[in-house]
This record gives C-alpha cells, structure tokens and sequence, in this order.
C-alpha cells in the first residue's frame, strides 16, 4: 500500500516523500524585497519536506500587497533566492516560488506610493497592514485591455528568473482572492472585452499566464494554485453553475500542457474537486484535513503507525485521464525560535494554556514512546 512517506515522482521533481510545504507569507524580505539571510535559514531549515512551496512572491513592484514580502524581479531579489536555493539544496530540498500579484489587495505604503491595478475599479473591503498600522484597501485602477499582456509577462519574467535564482520552479498563484483570482471571479471582474463577462472570459487570464510560464521554463517545472468558492477578500464565487463553468473552462485550458500539479484549495471528496482533478488529468494536491486542521500531522507524531485516511490525506498522482487520487498536504511549520542560553527549566510554567506546565523531559520521551508502541 501506497503511504505519504513514499517517494512520488512529480513533474520535473523526485519527492522522497508526499509532504509539501504550503505557501506561508512571511512578511521578513529585507528592503527593495530581497530575501535575506533569515529566508535562507527558514527554508533551510524546512529542506526535508517532499516539496516546498515559498512564500508568496510579487513578480512585479506593482504586484506587491503585504509589508516586506520578497519579490522576483530584480536582480538583488534573484542573488537573494540564490542563497535560499543553495540552503534547501545543500540539504537535498526542493523548492518552488509561488508567484502572487495580488491584485487589489495592496496598499501604496507598502510599495513605495505605486499604484495598485485589478480586473475592475472596485475597491478590496477590509484593510492592510502597512507600516503606520491598518489602513483601508485603495481603490485599484483596471487595467486596460492593452496592459494585459504585460501583466503576463510579468509572470513569465519572474519564473526565469526563479529559474535563474537556482529555484526548482514556480507555483502561479491563482487563489485566495489576488489578481487572478480577481479576474476569474464576476464579483470583482466587471470588464467587458475578452477578459471579463462569460466564465471563459474571466479563465482566460489565468490560462494565458500558465501557458506562457510553461513555455518560458518547461511545464514540467509549474504548478498552479486555484481555490474555487473560497469566497475570501471580497472575490465571490457564489454561483455554483458559473464556478463550475470558470473552473472547467480554466482547467481545460492548460490540461494539455503536462504542468507539474494543481493545486486545489477546496474539499476533496466535493464534487467540484473530483470533477477538476479529471478535467486536469495530473498531480493534484490539497490541504490537510479540512473538517479537522493538522490531524494528519498529529497522527503522525502519534508514531507513524496509522496512515492518513486516503480520501484525505496524500495518495498516488493521477494518471493523465483517470481519476487519480490527491498527492499534496500542507503542513504548516514555525521558524525555531533561537534557544535562549544557560539552562532550560526543568519545569516551564510555558504559554501552554489550560495544559498546565510543561511535563519533565524524561517523562515526555517516556509518553512518546509508549505512543509509538501502540498497535
Ligand atoms: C500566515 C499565513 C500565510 C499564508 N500565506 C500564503 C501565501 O503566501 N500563499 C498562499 O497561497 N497561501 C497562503 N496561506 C494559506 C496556506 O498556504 C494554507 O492554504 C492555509 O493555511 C490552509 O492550509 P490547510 O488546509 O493545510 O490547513 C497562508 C496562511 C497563513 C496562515
């Protein structure tokens, strides 16, 4: 029986085994959006995960939203990725960026006064985080139909230069209510030329951007993320006939390409999901167990001995056509915090809560191995 600590072969990667890292923003790039030495530490440290997926990364100045997250296009930023993929590979890791334009979800503070661009001129609700503390989402200037293309250049750009950098590949970031999932969704695409109104209209971006990146750096190394009626930031998909239209649409529109994987954020064991995952023919991937956040990770530090339920945990690849089974988990990870020097307490009156203090060491080795004998 096929386990997650089995090896699968992944578009152009090996994985020893079936964890991926999910895309964590981490808001730590040093100024002009440089990864620093702390990002190399960080997903250094996180090499042994069967894939990792970076932090959310502008391809453009424009398409930066959150404070000091990293980008990928100068050539400051690519000499810094260089340095994260040296450490990921020096402990044998895989890692791909995940390029994120965020469309609306932006703020001019955080991106030296640039403007902000969208599908349509309707401003994001809620607020971001910039510097001088929350302020509300600006309205965003949409883009003319002439500027499209060079919004997927962008994309394209930043995946060579990923490339360059010494990066595995790129994951395009086609969820969770940034740009392109601002044009795939009516609720914040109003145009009317190719690019808005029917639901092959709002795919096409999206289609556009991935064609062109697997062209630029070979399929094999592209995955994309979509996350269908996430309803989140404003962008809803509340039409379960027009998402399945959009969804179908998109995906027809790149399952001849061979990418890597996709990426559904999503149940999967919904019918949308099933659907997708047989128009898509390939890797599918999604989260841990939705109904219970991080029960795979505690089965798993429960000793190994249960193996994840297979509707929900990670199983084999698709075969091209079938209907394969998901791959992909997101387990999400802290950055170790530095030991503080001298002597640990043996008794650590911790942040643990209604837990009470923390049990001594000894009697914590002896918990865990009981756990590990357990049939
Ligand atoms: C702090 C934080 C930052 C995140 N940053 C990103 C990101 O940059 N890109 C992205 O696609 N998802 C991002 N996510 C979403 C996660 O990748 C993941 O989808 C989400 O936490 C649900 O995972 P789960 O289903 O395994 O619990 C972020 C989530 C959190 C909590």
């Amino acid at each position: 029986m096929t386990t997650v600590f089995d090896p699968i072969t992944v578009g152009a990667w090996t994985l020893p085994q079936r964890f991926v890292m999910a895309p964590l923003t981490r808001n730590r790039a040093e100024a002009g959006g440089v990864p620093g030495d702390l990002a190399a530490t960080y997903y250094g440290q996180r090499a042994g995960a069967g894939l990792i997926v970076t932090e959310g990364t502008q391809p453009s100045a424009v398409g930066q939203g959150y404070l000091d997250t990293p980008g990928l296009h100068s050539s400051e930023q690519v000499a810094g990725w260089r340095k994260v993929a040296d450490a990921v590979h020096a402990r044998d890791g895989r890692i791909v960026a995940q390029l994120m334009h965020v469309g609306r979800i932006a703020h001019p503070d955080n991106k030296d006064g640039l403007e902000t661009v969208a599908p349509s001129a309707l401003t994001a609700p809620g607020e971001m985080v910039t510097a001088d503390g929350q302020k509300p989402h600006v309205e965003p200037r949409a883009l003319e139909t002439s500027e499209v293309p060079g919004l997927v250049e962008e994309f394209v750009q930043a995946a060579r230069n990923a490339v360059e950098a010494g990066l595995d590949g790129v994951e395009v970031h086609g969820a969770n209510g940034y740009v392109l999932h601002q044009f795939l969704a009516p609720s914040t695409n109003e145009r009317t030329d190719e690019y808005g109104g029917s639901p092959e209209n709002r795919a096409r971006l999206t289609i556009d951007v991935v064609r062109a990146v697997a062209e630029a750096i070979g399929a094999e190394k592209v995955g994309l993320r979509i996350s269908p009626a996430h309803n989140i930031q404003g962008v809803l998909e509340t039409d379960p006939d027009d998402t399945r239209a959009t969804y179908e649409a998109l995906v027809d529109g790149i399952a001849d390409l061979g990418i890597a994987y996709l990426s559904i954020l999503g149940d999967p064991e919904g019918e949308l999901f099933q659907d997708l995952r047989t128009r898509f023919g390939g890797t599918v991937g999604h989260g841990a167990d939705r109904a219970e956040p991080g029960h795979l990770l505690r089965r798993w530090r429960r000793g190994l001995h249960r193996l994840p339920d297979p509707r929900r945990g990670l199983t084999d690849g698709a075969r091209r056509g079938g209907r394969g089974r998901a791959v992909r988990c997101r387990v999400r990870t802290r950055a170790r915090r530095p030991r503080a020097r001298g002597r640990r307490p043996r008794h650590r009156a911790s942040s643990r809560g209604s837990h009470g203090p923390a049990p001594p060491r000894r009697a914590r080795r002896r918990h865990r191995r009981e756990l590990l004998h357990r049939p």
